[in-house]
């Protein structure tokens, strides 16, 4: 069985997967062509979220049972194409949802306290001594936090918010009764959760009802004192509208870990001080890193001996 591992991962993979052929890709990102070239003959692929595995690409595989993707995120798999084809389609839920979750909120303190603005102003040795209106941002305690996408991730969130002595509410497609007894969280209209929050974290999926869920008219709605922040996906915030209201004040400021265009990311959005900006880390943590490898290769091997993978997607 030979498995293709299309970037170099922080795991001893060679050795956990020794009774296995690997094409294991240490260089750069694989082009669409040379991974459709390499992925032919394999049985398995462990890809990146950066890997597009479109239909074109899925029939192009003469063996391929599995594709175990190393994210939670599957949006660049056609998994109607890979379950047309009897492909696995597998991904790493749990194993990082604190991670990211912590990762997120990192970026609202960040953004609500002005954290990479500041430490910049630091950094350039302007900090001439204490003052009573120094770099004043918001606060969290006391405040409204709204989750959009009230799944693993966004419910860890809630749980970190409520002791911050948070008010949570969300807008996910179903209620989340037992989320909502553990954290005080309470469901609310799309429309409701954009007026009536002081935070907006985004940890929903990229799909056709998600993209562009906000854009400029949204922002309008929001309070000027509002933070955004976005670990979920790029699509889901049309990227050039929120240039705009950071560089109008529409809203006070922005947290991202996400890009419309990735790795594009918008030139507006690096001219403004009003926004933190992570390059897609949400997951990355030692340990966590750690966690999805092994839970990429546990997928293959389960595929490859006949039994079905708890994390199945396809
Ligand atoms: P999950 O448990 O499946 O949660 C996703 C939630 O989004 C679900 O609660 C779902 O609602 C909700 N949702 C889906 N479509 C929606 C819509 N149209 N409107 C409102 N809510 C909607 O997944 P997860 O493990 O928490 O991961 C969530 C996402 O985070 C991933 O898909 C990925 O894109 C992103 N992520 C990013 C990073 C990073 O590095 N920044 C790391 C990990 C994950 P229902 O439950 O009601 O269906
Ligand atoms: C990261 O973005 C993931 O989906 O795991
Ligand atoms: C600030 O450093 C304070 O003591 O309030």
């Amino acid at each position: 069985m030979k498995i293709l591992i299309t970037a170099e991962l922080p795991f001893e993979i060679e050795k956990y997967l020794k009774d296995y052929e690997l094409d294991y890709n240490k260089g750069d990102q694989l082009s669409p062509k040379e991974l459709k070239k390499r992925a032919k003959d394999a049985d398995g692929i462990i890809s990146m979220l950066s890997d597009k595995i479109d239909k074109e690409l899925i029939d192009s595989c003469e063996n391929l049972k599995i594709v175990a993707n190393y994210a939670v995120g599957y949006n660049n798999i056609d998994v109607q194409a890979a379950s047309e084809r009897g492909v696995a389609v597998c991904n790493t839920p749990d194993v990082l949802t604190q991670s990211t979750a912590e990762l997120g909120f990192s970026l609202m303190m960040a953004a609500a306290r002005r954290i990479s603005e500041s430490e910049k102003f630091t950094r350039a040795k302007k900090f001439k001594g204490w003052k009573p209106d120094l770099f004043l941002g918001m606060d969290l305690h006391g405040k409204t936090l709204c989750i959009f996408g009230f799944g693993r991730i966004g419910q860890a969130v809630a749980k970190m918010a409520s002791g911050f002595n948070m008010n949570i509410l969300y807008n996910s497609r179903s209620e989340k009764t037992q989320a909502e007894l553990l954290t005080g969280a309470k469901k609310v209209s799309f429309e409701d959760m954009i007026r009536k929050s002081d935070f907006v974290i985004i940890t929903a999926p990229a799909t056709p009802e998600t993209k562009h869920k906000f854009t400029m008219q949204t922002f309008r709605q929001m309070k000027s004192s509002a933070v955004l922040v976005n670990i979920g996906r790029g699509e889901i915030v049309k990227e050039s509208d929120l240039v705009v209201a950071l560089q109008n004040n529409v809203i006070f400021s922005a947290g991202l870990d996400v890009y419309e265009f990735e790795p594009k990311i918008d030139e507006g959005l690096f001219k403004l001080d009003n926004v933190v900006l992570a390059p897609h880390i949400g997951s990355g943590s030692f340990a966590t890193r750690d966690a999805m490898a092994k839970l990429c290769c546990d997928s293959v091997i389960k595929v490859f001996k006949g039994e079905t993978p708890h994390n199945l997607v396809s």
